[in-house]
């Protein structure tokens, strides 16, 4: 797919809880095709320490705002810079890059799993879904019912269960402890979050013969496959998980535990 760098303007960013705030751009120009599980790499300004860009995965495009979303976590001093921007500022972006999750076929039953800052690329990804025709199931985990992010707006695109590690939303545990896993049987699982999170759910899909792909979070910096520091292991040799991924089927990882 073509890359582009643009200057987009921020439209709004909104604080959505103390650690993730929701910034939205939009440009002049239609934004370009973009697809669920790429990912954007914005520069950051006015930040001492931060000389390269970061990468943020793309929570969702709305074509008809002509709105590109981006969910950061602010961990660092470039994501907390981000969080700072104003309404009217531009933010300079690569975009899109890596390669997305497969498309979906009509009449396959689709469980979207995330966890924490993951479940950014799960929305656009099931909306998409929808648009196609095919209704996403969504199950999401946080450690509290305060981390839990954007639940509205994931309900307008499907079938929303939750767990919480406190028990203060939805079933208490982790993800791969929601009975929904032992009620309903899914052909496809696409799934997001932190590593542990990642594992478990792809030990769950082996098990149970369900095809299963991961959207993997290694530490990135060119983000264009010419720094090597994203490198994963796989079945086909080293693959740079910001040209080659972030999205991989399991089948190709070395993940065994
Ligand atoms: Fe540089 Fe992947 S981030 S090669």
């Amino acid at each position: 797919m073509k890359k582009f760098i643009l200057d987009l303007t921020v439209k709004s960013v909104e604080q959505l809880h103390e650690r993730y705030v929701l910034i939205k751009l939009t440009d002049k120009h239609p934004l370009p095709e973009m697809l669920p599980g790429q990912f954007v790499e914005v520069q950051i300004e006015g930040s001492s320490t931060t000389f390269l860009r970061r990468p943020i995965s793309i929570n969702f495009v709305d074509r008809e705002q002509n709105e590109l979303w981006l969910l950061v976590a602010t961990i660092g001093d470039g994501t907390r810079r981000l969080a700072q921007l104003k309404a009217g500022e531009t933010l300079n972006c690569i975009l899109p890059l890596g390669n997305g999750f497969s498309p979906i076929f009509k009449g396959e039953k689709v469980l979207l799993i995330g966890g924490g800052v993951g479940v950014a690329p799960l929305l656009y990804m099931g909306a998409k879904m929808k648009e196609s025709g095919v209704e996403p199931t969504f199950l999401l985990g946080a450690r509290s019912a305060k981390d839990l992010l954007m639940l509205d707006i994931f309900r307008r695109y499907g079938r929303v269960y939750v767990t919480t590690e406190d028990g203060s939303e939805g079933e208490k545990g982790f993800v791969t402890n929601h009975s929904l896993l032992q009620q309903e049987c899914f052909d496809r699982i696409s799934t997001c979050g932190p590593t542990p999170m990642m594992k478990a759910v792809a030990r769950f899909a082996r098990e149970n013969g369900i095809d299963c792909e991961v959207s993997l979070e290694n530490l990135m910096a060119c983000g264009l496959g010419a720094c090597l520091c994203c490198v994963e292991k796989t079945t086909e040799g080293n693959l740079c998980v910001c040209k080659d991924g972030p999205v991989f089927n399991i089948k190709k990882l070395l993940w065994q535990d």
